[in-house]
């Protein structure tokens, strides 16, 4: 009998951690489930068990660094052992707060960059770290996703700070595939383009499909079977890269080809 894998998902009340968190259950593995949102991550765990499947939540600010570590290492401690962390924990401006203004950085304030450097780059240090550590005593090999963006490939006016963030996750990804890999860590980042939320009502259509080729707008879904697939153990051989899921957004801006 296989043995049963453990994963532990930042930012797991959120849309795309909560959809790779119920996915993966559906795939046997148990899910630690964490975010700093008590209800949402609850939310989760209750629709996992109802489904069949394992999930404990974990409440836990990831830009602490002993919050996330003790999190973590409780979720290993519960379940009895780690197999995969993703932190999808973060978002741009908008987690600084409902004061945070969408401005350029010129104008913007000290707290709002900070705070998305805080739960987008130093988290992903943070919960990385943690899952390392555990998957290298363990000796069993692992596999470590972060989060990023295409803004971190593009750049984007108003959000320099989250830019500079999903593209400082984009090289932790590199240096830490060459560190962790003769222990057989896979260290891998997944950059969606838009992944419209239900919440976002404000975002245009031109915005949310508008501006990818397949004129389509991405679910949440398609981003987490991509998860899904890089932490399965038909991976075997993929470390270190980003990978774009964007539906061509990042090829050109749209209408630049001279078509
Ligand atoms: N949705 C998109 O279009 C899109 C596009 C590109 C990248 N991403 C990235 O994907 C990830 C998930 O995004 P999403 O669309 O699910 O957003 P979301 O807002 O639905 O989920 C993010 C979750 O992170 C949690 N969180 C925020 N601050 C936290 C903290 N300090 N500690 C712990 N948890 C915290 C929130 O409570 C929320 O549940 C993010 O890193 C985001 O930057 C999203």
């Amino acid at each position: 009998m296989n043995k049963e894998r453990v994963a532990f998902i930042t930012g797991g009340g959120g849309y795309l951690g909560g959809e790779t968190a119920i996915t993966l259950a559906k795939e046997g593995v148990a899910v630690g489930v964490c975010d700093i949102k008590k209800e949402n991550v609850e939310k989760i765990v209750e629709k996992i068990i109802s489904l069949g499947g394992r999930a404990k939540a974990y409440v836990a600010d990831v830009s602490d660094s002993k919050e996330i570590t003790e999190a973590i290492e409780q979720c290993a401690k519960d379940f009895g052992r780690l197999d995969i962390m993703i932190h999808s924990a973060g978002g741009s401006t908008r987690i600084a707060g409902p004061n945070a203004k969408w401005v350029h950085l010129v104008e913007q304030e000290d707290y709002v960059i900070d705070k998305v450097l805080k739960v987008n780059l130093y988290g992903a240090f943070w919960a990385s770290r943690a899952a390392a550590r555990i998957m290298i005593e363990q000796g069993e090999g692992g596999k470590i996703i972060n989060l990023a963006s295409t803004v971190g490939v593009n750049g984007m006016c108003c959000s320099t700070d989250y830019g500079a963030a999903k593209g400082g996750i984009m090289s932790l990804t590199k240096g830490l595939a060459k560190e962790l890999g003769p222990h057989n860590i896979q260290v891998v980042c997944v950059a969606p383009g838009c992944v419209a939320r239900p919440a976002d009502t404000f975002l245009s259509d031109k915005y949310k499909y508008g501006t990818n080729f397949l004129n389509q707008m991405c679910t949440a879904t398609d981003i987490s079977d991509l998860i899904a697939f890089l932490v399965s153990e038909k991976n075997r051989f993929i470390t270190g890269q980003t990978y774009i899921i964007d539906g061509g957004r990042t090829l050109a801006l749209k209408g630049t080809d001279g078509e």
